[in-house]
């Protein structure tokens, strides 16, 4: 009878040592992907349970804006981190109605969110991306849109105008204020 011959790759190693270092390596791997996955986790998730803060923002004082016309005012939104500059800017289109009282609309087109454009001569709010067109009031008046532009609550307070900063609703209807 002849031995049977062992491989040279085995010969002389040691199996508890490579179940040792097997086990390692695969801690290490576990350890770096929940180093990395945790942080990406909760930047994806944080979002869907946490509510963007709902703040009063100045746009200007009530003389600023002539009755019944329509501007754009930009200001800062409500859960903006120092970081973030002008992306922590948003805008929307401002009317004054009377001598107290405020209309603001979404820049945001209920189509597909494209910025749209206040047309003075003709009275219209127009979207530039699929021909969405809205009549003063914010309703549809022609084109793609499925919705009125949202509108936002508007105070006075101590002689300025403010809005109330909020996520852009998806389904069109932005709450109340509280
Ligand atoms: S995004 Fe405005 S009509 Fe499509």
């Amino acid at each position: 009878m002849t031995d049977k011959p062992t491989s040279p790759t085995t010969e002389g190693s040691d199996p508890g040592r490579r179940r040792v270092l097997a086990g390692i390596s695969v801690a290490l791997g576990g350890f770096a992907a929940l180093l990395v996955g945790v942080p990406v986790l909760g930047a994806v998730l944080k979002p869907m349970v946490q509510k963007e803060p709902r703040v009063w923002r100045k746009v200007g004082a009530v003389n600023d804006f002539k009755i019944g016309q329509t501007v754009a005012v930009s200001y800062e939104n409500g859960g903006t981190k120092p970081w973030a500059g002008v992306t922590g800017r948003t805008s929307a289109y401002l009317r004054r109605d009377t001598s107290t009282a405020f209309t603001a609309f979404s820049v945001n087109c209920s189509h597909l969110g494209c910025p749209v454009r206040w047309e003075q001569s003709a009275d219209l709010f127009m979207c530039p991306c699929h021909g969405g067109v809205y009549y003063s009031n914010g309703d549809v008046a022609a084109g793609p849109p499925p919705r009125p532009l949202a509108e936002y609550p508007v105070r006075v307070n101590n002689g300025d105008v403010e809005i109330l900063t909020t996520p852009l609703p998806i389904d069109g209807r932005v709450p109340k204020a509280s």
